[in-house]
């Protein structure tokens, strides 16, 4: 084992399997580039207190500037004996500085180390999958401007119920992410990235010689306990991973034989090793599915944080594996649904098929009797019995004749009629929408 931040009243060796047990740098060496900036800030403000000299402090920073080029060029190793990543970060500097690297501890605690890394963390992952959402965002703009005219059938329970404009259809999506990513800003906002707290109760160090650097504290009992910062980003990612899973089970859908309403490109497809025909839509498969992880990282944290004592407890080490899994999905789910929104194509011919589906007119009808001023629930009932004699006879209403129409309401005109049929006019005779 790596040297430790602590075994003064030790006098036995830890139990091996205490160690590994314990240990958390097979994970928490990605908060290495944020406890870094972290140790720089604290530096900055013991120098200001009078703990270190100027040129220990310096030499303190330039060691720490070392690692964290290290970390930034992707040279850092972290030594997989130690505790974690603070313990390591130390250790390292303390070979690059000596016994400088000592006083860098002072007035400071891993409690406040781990939440202090964990938020600067969040805020910057926030910050990058707002970036991924915005170029997903702008790949829907981009196949909406390409298919600025095109209409498909809308679906209530996966049936047939009106045309709608493909570019409103992608528009809901983009909505969807669009709050997504308001939900993670005022999530970055709210983060309290403090210091000042030690182990849970404060340290001798002045306040005013943290709000130079940084919030001071306003409680270091909270500061160390909550993590409920981490339980937000997880919801949030769990609510976009789930927006994500209905665009991924409506593209599913789409691009079957059935429906063939579109074509995903082969790049974004896998292959069968039995069925040479296959073209597989995996990638939409596995977004659908690590929905369920994302919500169940979600539960692992609050169910984690649910009976602890204040304030820090070793339980709480165990939210960064859920945090991380769940950054890391979405961020690569985004990527993958970008590129595969992009490179999309729609099989035009097939979709005007299914636009001729009388059942998707039928309310255009309801509203055409409304007009004439038949009672809303009297036209409904009359385009009913009109869609299940239609039905019943295998015919269609545009084939029937004035006189039989007018068996089923005397407002109907047939010419007037057939004119309904047509999507254009269903979608544009919408007037609601505020565009
Ligand atoms: N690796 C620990 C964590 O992530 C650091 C804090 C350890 N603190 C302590 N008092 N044992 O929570």
């Amino acid at each position: 084992m790596a040297k430790k931040f602590w075994g003064g009243r030790f006098t036995k060796k830890t139990n091996p399997l205490v160690e590994e047990f314990t240990k958390s740098i097979r994970y928490d060496y990605k908060l290495a580039d944020y406890d870094i900036s972290g140790s720089i800030i604290h530096v900055e403000i013991l120098k200001k207190a009078g703990y270190l000299t100027t040129l220990e402090a310096a030499r303190l920073k330039n060691g720490l500037i070392a690692i964290h080029k290290n970390v930034k060029d992707g040279t850092f190793r972290p030594d997989k004996n130690s505790e974690d990543i603070h313990t390591d970060i130390q250790n390292k500097l303390a070979d690059k500085v000596g016994d400088a690297a000592l006083k860098l501890h002072t007035a400071r605690s891993r409690n406040e180390q781990v939440a202090f890394s964990t938020k600067l963390y969040c805020i910057d992952m926030i910050g990058k999958i707002r970036d991924e959402i915005e170029v997903m965002d702008a790949s829907f703009e981009k196949l909406a401007g390409k298919n600025k005219t095109m209409m498909i059938p809308g679906f209530t329970h996966l049936r047939h119920a009106q045309p709608v404009y493909l570019k409103d259809y992608l528009s809901a999506y983009g909505r969807m992410l669009g709050r997504d990513s308001g939900r993670l800003e005022n999530i970055a906002k709210s983060i309290e990235l403090t210091m000042g707290a030690g182990a849970l109760a404060g340290t001798p160090i002045a306040s005013k010689f943290y709000s130079k650097y940084i919030r001071p504290t306003a409680n270091s009992l909270d500061s160390v306990s909550d993590r409920d910062f981490v339980i937000e980003i997880l919801n949030a990612l769990a609510i976009t991973g789930m927006h994500l899973s209905r665009l991924a089970e409506d593209l599913i859908i789409w691009s079957t034989k059935e429906f063939d309403f579109i074509e995903i490109d082969e790049a974004f497809c896998t292959g069968s090793s039995l069925m040479p025909q296959k073209k597989n839509p995996d990638v939409l498969e596995l977004v659908r599915g690590y929905a369920g992880r994302l919500y169940g990282n979600l539960m692992s944290v609050l169910t984690i944080m649910k009976g602890l004592p204040l304030t820090y407890n070793r339980d709480m080490q165990l939210d960064k594996e859920p945090l991380f899994s769940s950054v890391e999905i979405v961020t690569e789910e985004l990527k993958l649904m970008a590129g595969i929104i992009k490179t999309l194509r729609f099989n035009k011919a097939k979709i005007e098929e299914h636009l001729e589906d009388e059942a998707l007119y039928a309310t255009d009808l309801v509203y055409y009797l409304v007009d004439k001023g038949v009672p809303f629930k009297e036209a409904h009932a009359v385009i009913g019995r009109l869609v299940k004699h239609t039905i019943d006879n295998s015919i269609e209403i545009k084939s029937m004749s004035d006189a039989e129409l007018k068996k089923f309401s005397e407002k109907f005109v047939h010419k007037e009629i057939i004119k309904l049929f047509d999507p254009k006019i269903s979608v544009e005779s919408k007037k609601s929408i505020k565009r």
